[in-house]
């Protein structure tokens, strides 16, 4: 688990600006659901025999004896608190959340035990254009971030729950032919989960799924032709994508599309963003049947490949530095910098504490990062004036009155940020 620290969080800021400014541009609006569920929600939607519940989630006894669990995702409470509160039933929603999930997993770059995923679910359409929609938002956040030839999209239909379960049948035919050789985890997956071996890393496991019954043989027609007009309104966008049949994700609860944008930028933890739809959960979790789609992005993952790439904007943590000289104006100083934020709101004033000659507070407002320094000493006070010094350019300092003061710092700071 991470601390994000004050030289960080300015990549946080603007990711975080950039995906609530692109949800609401889609009409897509914010809930907040609880950082605790019931662990029963999750064994129930994400299913007993993944990773996620079989060995992931922080799970503990509550003072009731309840059992409780640290969100490892949030799908499974959108659509709790969905039926919880109606929002589901006959309706559409379209919904974005942000916030901490926990997986105990072995850390590594990319991969932490609390990370942080922007999700987004979309409810009551059965049809793909909606697919289509959330695939598009997430290209125009690539788009947004400056990453675009970074990310790859790899797409996969699982179908319908009919199809899949033959399909698993078939697979399971097929590597018990070759149990021998299997890895310890693909064994212990060929009873309960063997749609997981397609995605093992082995490349032994790998080399017998060559010959393999491919998942798409056994798609039912209703899910190829809602995957089919998926990949016409992706072509139409122009959105480029890979058709990977070994796609399955880690989660039990999809059916048809299934997604996964990934980097090659990032060693192993390459996926950046993975969802699809999941047209089950609701009714499976107590709801009305109701079509739904989504994807979740990890944003740890996302400000790495921002700062692989150098997109995140560098940022200093003050705009104006107020220097101080002599006793009378330390006592002024608050007023001038109170003034000052008052009047320029969006301009970030750092006013200067602790007293020290010139020096010590230039070397000060310098690392501060501040674009100019107002100083106050006795002689400004005397004639109502501030001295304008600019700091990142050689265009030396003036004497000023407010009004000058306001309008240089409106135009040389408040209106370029
Ligand atoms: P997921 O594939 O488990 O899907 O996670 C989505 C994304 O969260 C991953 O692609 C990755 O970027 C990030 N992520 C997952 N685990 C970690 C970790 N330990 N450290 C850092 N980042 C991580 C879901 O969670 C589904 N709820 C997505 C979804 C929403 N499907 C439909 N709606």
């Amino acid at each position: 688990m991470n601390d994000i620290l004050p030289q960080q969080s300015p990549a946080w800021q603007q990711v975080e600006a950039v995906l609530r400014q692109v949800a609401a541009s889609y009409g897509y609006e914010e809930i907040r659901m609880p950082i605790v569920e019931s662990t029963d929600l999750f064994k129930r939607s994400i299913g007993e025999v993944t990773d996620i519940v079989e060995k992931e989630m922080y799970t503990f006894d509550d003072r009731n004896g309840d059992s409780l669990t640290l969100r490892p995702e949030g799908t499974a409470s959108c659509v709790r608190a969905g039926n919880e509160h109606g929002l589901l039933y006959n309706q559409t929603q379209r919904l974005w959340y942000m916030g901490p999930m926990f997986r105990h997993e072995r850390p590594q770059k990319g991969r932490y035990r609390q990370f942080h995923q922007f999700g987004l679910e979309a409810f009551g359409l059965p049809d793909a254009d909606i697919d289509a929609e959330i695939i598009l938002l997430t290209a125009r956040l690539w788009r947004e971030f400056g990453i675009a030839d970074q990310v790859e999209l790899q797409l996969n239909s699982l179908a319908s729950n009919e199809a899949r379960a033959t399909y698993r049948d078939a697979l399971r035919t097929y590597l018990s032919q070759h149990e021998e050789v299997l890895d310890e985890d693909s064994k212990r997956r060929l009873q309960s989960n063997p749609l997981r071996i397609l995605d093992s890393k082995n490349p032994d496991m790998q080399a017998i799924l060559v010959n393999a019954p491919q998942l798409s043989e056994y798609w039912d027609d209703e899910s190829r032709e809602h995957f089919s007009q998926l990949c016409k309104r992706l072509d139409t966008a122009g959105i480029k994508y890979t058709l990977n049949e070994r796609l399955v994700r880690g989660l039990d609860y999809y059916n048809r599309t299934v997604f996964e944008w990934v980097t090659t930028e990032l060693g192993a933890q390459g996926t950046v963003c993975a969802g699809g739809r999941y047209d089950g959960l609701v009714e499976q979790l107590g709801g009305k049947a109701t079509p739904a789609v989504g994807f979740a992005m990890g944003l740890e993952r996302l400000v790495l490949l921002l700062e692989s790439q150098n997109k995140i904007k560098s940022q200093a943590s003050a705009d104006v530095y107020v220097a101080l000289m002599g006793e009378a104006a330390e006592l002024a100083g608050v007023d001038v910098a109170e003034r000052l934020r008052s009047e320029l709101p969006n301009v970030r004033v750092l006013m200067h504490c602790g007293g020290g000659n010139m020096k010590k507070q230039m070397k000060k407002a310098d690392k501060s990062g501040a674009a100019v320094a107002v100083i106050i000493g006795d002689s400004e006070l005397e004639n109502s004036s501030y001295t304008v010094k600019p700091l990142r350019d050689q265009t030396g300092q003036k004497s000023v009155s407010w009004q000058q003061l306001v309008e240089y710092l409106t135009a040389t700071i408040a209106e370029k940020s």
